[in-house]
């Protein structure tokens, strides 16, 4: 780095005096100053020929102006388990894709796959930075030229929502204000949003519609809401266009094993059961612990919505295609259809040919009976319906990659051993 750290050798009033209106100038005076005039000069030479060569001055970046047939989608939270998905399926569909991820929880992994399969300029580019600084979202947004935006980003843990819940409400709650602030600055007219079913809490009836009252029980679920009014109140007296997504519980991974799930270790108590069912497979866990089997369902334990990420994100691209200026859609995505604990529990025995070690415990307070939603609006508006929906199949894919990639992303830690 070039540094001007200017000297002054000589007090003020000696440099020149004014005599009379006239200036008297110090000749060897002079000719310092003219040395420094000539130094200046040549490093503001030297820097318009550097940035002259600069690739971003000569070609400016793709990613920084509108292109006629092109859609640039913003995905925040990309180099997580779900924004990853999403990212590698708007790649394939020949989206302009831009990630912005703090990787808090996410993987650089995951990125460097996206990146080496889609290597072409303007095609994929990955910002290191924190929703909750305004001043980076500010920049992101100033440098690029978005069409819509995805926003996954989020922490996402029902039990360390309870635990910290300023943290849940600073980072989606605030952080998503944030980001629709500079939507609306900038002039970003489609947001995609990520929520959930925790936004409804425990309903009286089942399944769950969209006008299915939201009681969230939890910090969690409740930061969820809270950016959903924000979102849906700035709505009203503009023309944004926005899609809120309400997921059930999210499982599976790419089918050609490109990605996975790969949460943070340290997280894992908080995780969800198929994270848990793939740690007991392989013993990282000693096994699973089912909580309540006296549950009014068939089989005694608690029913819940199990919905494929690869169907997921197809619902996200839907979306979008099916976005309104001035509109909002709100949508429930799941399969419509309930599968019990013990059900999971089976399937995940059989697709990781692992016979696991299962307890069987008193309820968990606050675990509700049964969480399954309605997909009819879904069906109908966007024209969208689950279609990965046997559960062994999506256990089968996941646990494929969990196989290959013991320690997740990491480089060192593809398995070549073949005793799992
Ligand atoms: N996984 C599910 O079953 C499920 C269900 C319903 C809703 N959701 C929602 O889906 C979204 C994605 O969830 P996921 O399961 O992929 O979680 P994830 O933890 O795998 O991914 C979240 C990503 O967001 C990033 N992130 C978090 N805070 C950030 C910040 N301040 N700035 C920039 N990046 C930040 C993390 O680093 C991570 O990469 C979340 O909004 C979550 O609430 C998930």
């Amino acid at each position: 780095m070039l540094s001007f750290n200017r000297t002054r050798t000589q007090p003020r009033t000696n440099r020149s005096m004014s005599l009379g209106g006239l200036d008297y100038a110090d000749p060897k005076k002079k000719s310092n100053v003219l040395g420094k005039v000539l130094m200046l000069a040549s490093v503001f030479a030297l820097c318009i020929f550097m940035l002259k060569r600069s690739p971003t001055l000569n070609t400016p970046s793709p990613f920084s102006h509108f292109e006629d047939g092109v859609t640039h989608v913003l995905v925040t939270g990309g180099a997580g388990y779900i924004g990853s998905h999403a990212a590698l399926r708007l790649l394939k569909d020949s989206y302009r894709v831009t990630i912005v991820d703090n990787l808090s929880r996410g993987n650089l992994g995951a990125i460097k796959v996206l990146q080496e399969l889609f290597p072409e300029p303007g095609r994929l580019q990955f910002i290191y930075a924190d929703l909750g600084d305004p001043k980076a979202v500010n920049k992101i947004f100033l440098e690029n030229a978005f069409d819509a935006v995805m926003h996954f980003a989020a922490v996402a843990y029902v039990g360390e929502s309870t635990l910290d819940p300023l943290k849940y409400y600073h980072n989606i709650t605030s952080n998503t204000l944030g980001l629709l602030e500079a939507m609306a600055i900038h002039g970003v007219k489609t947001l995609i949003y990520s929520s959930t079913c925790a936004t409804y809490g425990e309903p009286e009836k089942m399944p769950i519609t969209e006008e299915t009252p939201q009681n969230p029980i939890n910090p969690y679920g409740k930061a969820k809401k809270m950016a959903e009014d924000i979102i849906l109140d700035f709505h009203k007296n503009s023309d944004m266009s926005i899609m809120i997504l309400r997921y059930f519980n999210v499982i599976g991974s790419d089918p050609e094993g490109r990605l996975g799930e790969a949460p943070r270790p340290e997280l894992r108590e908080h995780g969800r059961i198929s994270g848990a069912c793939f740690d007991a497979a392989r013993g990282i866990i000693p096994g699973l612990k089912v909580r309540g089997t006296d549950y009014k369902t068939e089989d005694g334990t608690c029913i819940r919505d199990y919905i494929d990420v690869t169907d997921l994100v197809d619902a996200h691209v839907k979306a979008l295609e099916k976005a309104e200026i001035g509109k909002v859609g709100i949508y429930n995505v799941g399969t419509g259809k309930g599968r019990s604990v013990k059900e999971f529990v089976d399937a995940c025995k059989k697709a990781t040919g692992v016979d696991l070690k299962v307890d069987y415990l008193p309820r968990r307070p606050g675990d509700y009976a049964e969480v399954y939603s309605d997909p009819t609006k879904i069906r109908q508006e966007l024209n969208w319906t689950a279609t990965h929906t046997d559960l062994l199949e999506s256990l089968k894919i996941a646990w494929r990659w969990q196989k290959a990639h013991l320690n997740g992303y990491s480089t060192s830690s593809i398995a070549t051993r073949a005793n799992i």
